[in-house]
């Protein structure tokens, strides 16, 4: 059955303490944090402060989602923030295989996160050092907008190349995941889907409601 993962960043920040215990008992399965450094994607978003507040809030994994450069200086700042588990971007660090054997070293869940037109030949190297894999569905950085078409055939390409090889990595999916996209990419192989904007933080429904309709959605 798929994870769901609300994405934070697109939650209401003025009562981030009562839609957290109101997902909590909806059942969500993970939080996604979303952090910006306004360099590698032109916007900022959750920092290292607020992760540390609202960890008091749930004892379920915070997925943190680095969207920044140079992740790798930034590891133990997040991880004493309280993540569970970290992704970086393979396109903003040099040093790619070293940062995610760290990740794993510190005790956290090793996640690399991929642009849309990263190709996935770019982490065929690392996939023995990587728990799961973040696919960006949209351009990163702001929620709302538009999944990238080709992405269906990309989750399939990594679905394939994880079961070939053997490993058991997760494939998540980030942006724009709704009820028009989360058929195609299921189907093609994602396992953890990052709620936003597209199904999950919306004005005409409860949080309560939103997650059980996902639920049920995903189970049928
Ligand atoms: C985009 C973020 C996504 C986004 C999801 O860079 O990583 O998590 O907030 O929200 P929607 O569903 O609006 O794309
Ligand atoms: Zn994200």
């Amino acid at each position: 059955m798929a994870l769901i993962g609300p994405s934070l960043m697109c939650a209401d920040m003025g009562n981030l303490q009562e839609s957290i215990l109101k997902l909590d008992q909806a059942g969500v399965d993970f939080y996604h944090l979303d952090v910006m450094d306004g360099k590698f994607v032109p916007n900022f978003t959750l920092g290292p402060d607020l992760i540390r507040t609202i960890r008091q809030y749930t004892k379920k994994p915070f997925d943190v989602h680095l969207m920044i450069e140079k992740p790798e200086d930034y590891i133990d700042l997040f991880i004493e923030s309280g993540a569970d588990m970290i992704s970086v971007h393979a396109e903003a660090t040099n040093h790619l295989q070293r940062t995610l054997q760290k990740l794993r070293d510190k005790g956290v869940k090793a996640g690399v996160a991929l642009n849309p037109s990263t190709p996935i030949s770019d982490i065929e190297y690392v996939l023995d050092v990587t728990d799961y894999i973040t696919l960006m569905t949209v351009n990163p950085g702001f929620a709302g907008q538009k999944f990238v078409p080709l992405m269906n055939k990309k989750i399939s390409k990594l679905k394939t190349l994880i079961d070939n090889e053997g490993y058991n990595i997760e494939i998540q999916v980030d942006g724009n995941i709704g009820y028009q996209t989360i058929p195609g990419v299921l189907e093609n192989g994602a396992g953890m889907l990052v709620c936003g904007t597209s199904c999950l933080f919306k004005p005409d429904i409860s949080l309560e409601d939103a997650v059980k309709n996902l639920r049920s959605f995903i189970a049928n």
